[in-house]
């Protein structure tokens, strides 16, 4: 059947079209029915199953008799290792793990947050929550402890599983005192903590809190996989809003695995056996869907691999890991090959390696750039799949479904959008908006199996962030158009949120961070354009009046101060101290004509600007951070 085809069986069939895609999921009861629309516009599927994750990403495999395959492939060039790990025996440590967790009170429910590197142990970590029913909580590595404290203190975990160290290139990331000081800064203290010492780096464990993760698992009992409700949350994976407090987003376990095994042979046209790598981390939603979950559920083999595109040691790392490993898929985001190709050129690399296994490579996580796409395309010699989506949606709204069919490619487009959602661009007042005209983007409700059923403990916010603006809509946070064939253009968010190599931020968690500083009396964030990650965040602060604190020493202070609040994943580095910023009569700050200067833009002087003089201590103040980059 065609791409058509299937986008209108489904439309006119939804119940059907995923009670069928339900077929591929083993449950231990089956669903009488798809969806569950008594508390619209709060939907959920498969309510009435019983299911289990773990089950379906693990033990299903081996009981079918495929225990020998690989399931996981850890490629490690930070540590010079490499390690694979069969089905069988992932099960059996998955099992022994989720054993001594509930040995230690860990039961169907009950949130464990997940703190750990590119390692398979945080996969085990995660399986094994799956297999008990609680729900895990993946805190990126590159966030500073006062953001994983935050996350402690709002899903309230019974215990963090973490190791003793990341590794970036030229720095070992000292897991351990950031989780200690999380933990010390949060209200809520967790009953114990699992700690997974590396080779690199052993921790300091406190005594009665602290287990070592071997130790803690000796001669325990393994767990069976324990079935949950279809609405279970799987997971909480917490994200960018727009304030400080990020958005929990929850996962429902039943949905979940069917639409990413769904989207395994139709999207990323796999079958059981092959190699799928995501070039991404185990801490963004990426990670969960496509490292962890969609492809063992699906019974492939995943690739875990900890290191860079660039400086691991060279510009040829992917194609080596593509080559060595077979694989035949490959996820990564457009940033990642921008920095290859800023280092290859001429993909002097890719020639060293047989690259004849690989059949696609899909890029999200933020626009991607024609001259990325083409610049792939022209060195690998396979499709290059822009597709869209987001940590709520989980799976790909819009996407070239090579499984099903190979839709031309339009550059600057991730194509179409998939069954499930039915996708419109919306004016301010909430109609549908001509073809070709950009407006907010919306999804009709009710979103598809898989997607966010709500916030952790937040409800009315997530009614106010997605479902309140266009009623009977699911509000994306992204503005484009669809074209005459039906392909969407993703152009901005309609937020503060900006995307820096691929990474999601909010502009008012830096602004409520530099508001923080003593001597800032106002400040505004912006995300600048970056030729290599994308955007990059700029902070204006405006002093206290007469403090006479050296410019210099407060900036450096702010750039500080993000980092430690923050973390490095925020790479705020660009900041400066101006006496006023621009504002509209009423006082509001007028970020988007910042932008526009800083990005050597045109634009159009605001109406309701209250100084127009402003803009030009604004610009000069950019000349001084080298913006506009020549
Ligand atoms: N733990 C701790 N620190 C981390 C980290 C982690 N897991 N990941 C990144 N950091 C740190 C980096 O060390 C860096 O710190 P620095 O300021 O001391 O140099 C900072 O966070 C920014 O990191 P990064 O965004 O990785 O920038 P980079 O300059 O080191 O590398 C790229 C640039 C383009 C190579 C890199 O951003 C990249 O590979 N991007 C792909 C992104 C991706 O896969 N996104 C997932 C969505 S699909
Ligand atoms: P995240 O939740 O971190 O995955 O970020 C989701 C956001 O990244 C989206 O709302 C978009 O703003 C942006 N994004 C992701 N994929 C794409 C894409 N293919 N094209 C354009 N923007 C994208």
């Amino acid at each position: 059947m065609s791409y058509a085809e299937i986008y209108q069986g489904w439309k006119k069939d939804p119940e059907g079209f995923w009670m069928e895609a339900a077929k591929a999921i083993d449950w231990d009861v089956p669903p009488t029915k798809a969806l569950f629309d008594d508390n619209a516009p709060l939907y959920e599927w498969f309510s009435d199953g019983m299911v289990n994750a773990c089950w379906n990403a693990v033990d299903r495999h081996v009981e079918a008799g495929r225990g020998e395959q690989t399931a996981i492939i850890h490629d490690s060039p930070v540590t010079h290792t490499k390690r694979e790990i069969s089905y069988v025996e992932l099960r059996n440590r998955v099992a022994t793990l989720a054993g001594a967790l509930r040995a230690k009170g860990v039961e169907k429910g009950d949130r464990v947050i997940i703190y750990m590197p590119m390692i398979p142990e945080a996969l085990e970590a995660m399986l094994a929550c799956a297999r008990l029913g609680a729900v895990h909580s993946v805190v990126f590595g590159g966030f500073a402890a006062h953001e994983l404290a935050v996350r402690i203190d709002d899903c309230t975990p019974k215990c963090i599983i973490a190791a003793s160290c990341g590794i970036e290139p030229g720095r070992v990331v000292h897991y351990k005192p950031l989780l200690d000081g999380a933990i010390e800064q949060a209200s809520h203290k967790p009953d114990f903590c699992v700690i997974y010492q590396r080779e690199q780096e052993v921790a300091h464990l406190e005594e009665g809190r602290d287990f070592n993760w071997h130790g803690f698992q000796y001669g325990v009992e393994p767990a069976d996989c324990v079935p949950v409700e279809g609405n279970h949350p799987a997971y909480i994976l917490y994200t960018s809003g727009t304030t400080g407090q990020p958005k929990g987003v929850v996962r429902p376990t039943g949905g979940h695995l069917v639409a990413l095994n769904w989207t395994m042979k139709n999207l990323y046209n796999v079958d059981p056996g092959d190699v799928f790598w995501a070039a991404s981390d185990v801490g963004w939603v990426v990670g969960h869907s496509y490292i962890c979950y969609g492809p063992l559920v699906h019974g492939n083999t995943t690739v875990v691999f900890e290191g860079k595109p660039v400086g691991t040691p060279d510009a040829g790392t992917f194609w080596r890991v593509i080559s060595e490993h077979k694989v035949k898929s490959f996820f990564t985001a457009p940033t990642a090959f921008r920095a290859v190709k800023r280092e290859d050129q001429h993909g002097e690399f890719v020639k060293k390696y047989d690259l004849s296994e690989l059949k696609a490579v899909y890029l999200a996580g933020e626009r991607a750039d024609p001259d990325t796409i083409t610049w792939a395309q022209d060195h690998l010699g396979v499709p290059v799949i822009d597709h869209w989506w987001q940590t709520e949606t989980g799976w790909a709204i819009a996407a070239n479904p090579l499984g099903i069919e190979t839709l031309p490619v339009k550059l600057g487009s991730p194509s179409v959008a998939m069954p499930g959602y039915d996708v419109q661009i919306l004016d301010e007042g909430g109609h549908p908006m001509p073809k070709g005209e950009m407006g907010a983007i919306a999804v009709k409700l009710p979103l598809p199996p898989g997607t966010l059923q709500t916030l952790w403990n937040a409800e009315d916010r997530y009614r106010k962030s997605y479902l309140n603006h266009f009623p009977g809509y699911y509000e994306t946070g992204d503005a484009g158009y669809i074209d005459n064939d039906d392909y969407l253009y993703i152009m901005a968010r309609t937020d503060d949120v900006i995307n820096v190599a691929g990474h999601r931020l909010s502009t008012g968690a830096m602004e409520e961070v530099l508001s923080s500083h003593p001597d800032v009396a106002e400040c505004a964030v912006i995300g600048v354009s970056d030729s290599l990650k994308g955007q990059l965040p700029m902070g204006f602060v405006c002093l206290n009046t007469g403090n006479g604190r050296d410019a210099a020493d407060v900036t450096r202070e702010c750039v500080k101060l993000v980092r430690d609040q923050i973390g490095p994943v925020a790479a705020f580095k660009l900041a400066c101290v101006v006496d006023r910023l621009p504002k509209t009569r009423s006082g509001k700050i007028l970020r988007g004509t910042m932008v526009k200067i800083a990005d050597g833009d045109s634009f159009k002087m605001p109406a309701t600007i209250d100084d127009p003089a402003i803009l030009d201590e604004i610009a000069d103040a950019l000349k001084t951070l080298g913006y506009p980059a020549a």
